[in-house]
């Protein structure tokens, strides 16, 4: 089948790649030249773990170009996915000037009847937006589909291939027989393809990942209880998640959620209840207490310094929101960097893949390091905001060589109480006991 992709951002890319690889001819659009151009020559543009094997085969066998030419590149398509990017407006909710700027063009140069599906995270009634957009100018019959994406980042590729299910909201049979086709080869273990209607579909997205948010939220709250009452949050996680209703994932507190997705579609889905004129409590809670949680380490850290930290030196291990990705977007240490430097503190940081993004942010208000142990050198703290495997099991004489002070704060809980209470280093993590406090 020859599908079309506009926008070639991070679900775009991935969308497009992962159709060509099941035998589809894809051509993926895009203004940006540049972009386009360096797609073009087999340069990846995202960084995604197992993407660039697929992108780099499916584009040396013929199944994935990139143009920057809408009329183009859905030459013959029977399918066009829309994966525009949809930012949060000033008052929180999605803007939808991409995409409807996108329907609007598409409208008179579509030939046949074509599938025209909604891929990026947008309100509820979004659908019928663009379906008006592109009536206004359309000489043929076409249907508007909505097809959310539920993509993590750092296993993009696994998620599209295998996915727990395919939500699809469409209004007509013609559309459904040509999704589910498209989709075949996506569920052949069983999972299902759901179909729905368009507002159910753009709704379950939202549904999703607040859910999410707010289950992490939730055992956040739960940690900061756990400091007061001394219980361990480990241990409540285990007694909880055993339990089926509830499920082992997404249960691990930490310095609250991050990224591109968990933030702003918390905010549009309360901006979207605020406008329907409810009032989506849990949600509001949710956002503040996540803003709260970011911060949580600062307190003690500042305790421990007798409430000054000018002139004292952090090591930050960990930059990206989550661990196997560059993407710094809503990322706890970026807050944590800016609240150290504004109470005179010096930062040096080291991430695997997410240094280049934050050089963007503090440029040389901070320092760089070479690698995990360059970062400790003549600090006088440790500060874990990223759960990288490689933190997880240092050579602890090397932490304290280079330390000034055997002291860490750690907002991932990577290390065993026990272990710490042994090597003698004062432990601070989320929901646990302090050690040699
Ligand atoms: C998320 C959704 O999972 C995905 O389905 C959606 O389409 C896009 O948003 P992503 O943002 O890539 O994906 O990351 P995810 O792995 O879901 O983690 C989100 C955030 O929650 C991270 O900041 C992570 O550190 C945090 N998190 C996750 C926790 O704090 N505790 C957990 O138990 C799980």
């Amino acid at each position: 089948m020859k599908i079309a992709v506009v926008g070639t951002g991070y679900v775009g890319l991935v969308t497009g790649t992962c159709f060509a690889e099941t035998g589809n001819h894809v051509t993926c659009v895009d203004i940006d030249e540049k972009k386009v151009q360096m797609l073009n020559n087999k340069q990846i543009t995202i960084y995604e773990p197992g993407l660039e094997v697929l992108f780099e085969r499916n584009i040396r066998q013929g199944r994935l170009e990139f143009t920057t030419d809408l009329k183009e590149g859905i030459k013959g398509a029977k399918i066009i996915f829309l994966a525009l990017p949809t930012p949060p407006g000033e008052d929180g909710s999605a803007d939808l000037k991409y995409v409807l700027k996108v329907a609007e063009d598409l409208g008179p140069i579509l030939e046949e009847y074509t599938v025209i599906v909604d891929k990026s995270t947008v309100p509820v009634g979004t659908a019928d937006k663009v379906h008006a957009a592109i009536a206004a100018n359309a000489k043929v019959d076409f249907d508007v589909v909505s097809n959310p994406e539920f993509l993590r980042e750092g296993v993009a590729v696994d998620d599209f291939m295998k996915p727990d299910r395919v939500v699809i909201g469409a209004e007509s049979d013609k559309a459904k027989k040509v999704m589910e086709k498209l989709y075949g080869p996506f569920v052949r273990q069983g999972n299902p393809i759901i179909f729905m209607d368009v507002k159910s579909a753009e709704l379950t997205k939202y549904a999703a990942n607040s859910f999410l948010a707010t289950k992490i939220t939730f055992m956040n709250e739960i940690a900061n209880l756990c400091e007061l009452l001394g219980a361990d949050v480990d241990m409540v996680r285990k007694g909880v998640g055993t339990d089926t209703r509830i499920g082992k994932r997404f249960l691990f507190a930490g310095i609250g959620y991050g990224g591109s997705c968990f933030p702003k579609d918390v905010q549009a889905l309360a901006k979207s209840a605020n406008q329907a004129d409810y009032d989506f409590k849990i949600l509001n809670s949710v956002m503040e207490v996540n803003q709260a949680q970011k911060e949580r380490l600062i307190d003690p850290l500042k305790a421990y310094f007798n409430n000054d930290l000018s002139g004292k030196t952090i090591a930050i291990w960990g930059l990206a929101f989550k661990p196997y990705t560059d993407d710094i977007r809503e990322a706890p240490a970026l807050e944590n960097i800016s609240k150290l430097l504004s109470l005179g503190a010096k930062v040096k940081a080291y991430d695997p893949e997410a240094m280049e993004n934050v050089k963007g942010v503090f440029g040389d208000k901070i320092y760089f390091a070479e690698d995990e142990y360059d970062a400790l050198k003549d600090a006088d703290a440790l500060m874990i905001m990223t759960e990288w495997p490689v933190f997880r099991t240092p050579e602890f004489d090397k932490v304290e060589a280079r330390l000034k002070n055997k002291v860490i704060f750690d907002g991932r809980n990577l290390y065993e109480l026990g272990q710490m209470e042994e090597l003698g280093f004062t432990y601070h993590s989320i929901g646990r006991k302090i050690i040699n406090g």
